[in-house]
């Protein structure tokens, strides 16, 4: 077995490696003149299990990009298996046509890296479940909610009874009763969150009772922050004692970790480290990451074994 990091995010690359008591193989990942990606695998790979780690994360196509030709570099090197190892799996907002003559770019993305030779994909909290029928190869589906319940509740220990969990959308009840259900069947409430155009939010309404309670709003994203920042301001303006957010992957692009920071709503943001920290989200004294590389060290070794996977969501 191998484990080649892509260069989104060699710090989780580094810790998988560790935890799995290997070292990452050698490959160079350069770039010609004009940006173009080259990559040479610096070792014998023929017959071998390998393992790309790669999130698609901001650049997100240079990132794409490399993930691609690190795949077809091994699938010529004459690798056995080859598994793209995509902590985060950018796109996947893209997942079905949002209007009239508009894309489905998640399974164009799913249609590439099939066509560059992976054999199977593990990824972290798609953005939509169904997004692995995109992929006509296996794809494991890892959920952070785990790690997510354990930091809420080591930090909450006094207060249990008094959190709800808040959807930040409706497509995101699916998620958000899950992490409810694992925190004890707490209560869950919903925003109804109108997106008038792209990259811009407004909330609605507030289905649920969140008077006097912790609100730990739950979701998949964060990007702009808008999403978060709005629903914080509108919770504590209806009466909630304090708002928190748990988010898997935090894209957190542009000023989004400023206006965090400056949202006196929201008191705290853990997002994991499926996407490489940035100095602002470093710096920040709201943003805090969560390690999930165990999660995904185990479900490699498991794959690698041919172990179930599924088990490790128990
Ligand atoms: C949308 O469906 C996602 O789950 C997130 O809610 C969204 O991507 C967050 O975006 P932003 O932080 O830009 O509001």
């Amino acid at each position: 077995m191998k484990l080649i990091s892509g260069n989104s995010n060699l710090t989780l690359s580094k810790a998988i490696a560790k935890k799995l008591a290997m070292d990452l193989s050698s490959a160079e990942i350069r770039r010609f003149a004009d940006s173009e990606v080259f990559v040479e695998i610096q070792e014998n790979v023929r017959g071998e299990d390998v393992f790309v780690v790669q999130s698609t994360s901001s650049p997100a196509n240079d990132h794409l990009m490399e993930l691609l030709i690190i795949i077809d570099a091994l699938s010529r090197a004459s690798a056995t298996r080859i598994t793209a190892v995509m902590p985060y799996f950018g796109y996947a907002r893209q997942d079905r046509k949002a209007g009239p003559r508009t894309p489905i770019s998640a399974k164009l993305v799913a249609n590439l890296i099939t066509t560059a030779g992976a054999d199977r994909v593990l990824t972290l909290d798609l953005h939509a479940g169904q997004i692995q029928g995109f992929f006509d190869i296996p794809t494991d589906n890892l959920y952070a909610v785990k790690n997510i319940k354990e930091h809420i509740l080591a930090n909450f220990r006094g207060d249990k009874d008094a959190i709800c969990v808040v959807s930040p959308d409706v497509g995101g009840v699916v998620r958000a009763r899950a992490l409810a259900n694992r925190l004890g069947n707490v209560p869950l409430a919903i925003v109804d969150k109108r997106r008038p155009r792209a990259g811009v939010s407004e909330v609605m309404n507030i289905i649920g009772d969140i008077e006097r309670q912790h609100c730990i709003l739950f979701d998949d994203i964060v990007d702009s922050g808008g999403t978060l920042c709005n629903a914080a301001e509108e919770l504590m303006g209806r009466g909630a004692k304090s708002v928190s957010a748990y988010v898997t992957h935090g894209v957190l692009s542009g000023d989004a970790v400023a206006k965090i920071d400056a949202t006196e709503a929201l008191s705290r943001l853990v997002v994991t480290d499926s996407i490489e920290a940035t100095e602002a989200v470093k710096n920040s004294p709201k943003v805090e990451q969560l390690p999930i590389d165990t999660l995904l060290a185990e479900a490699i070794r498991r794959i690698a074994n041919e172990e179930s996977v599924s088990s490790l969501f128990d």
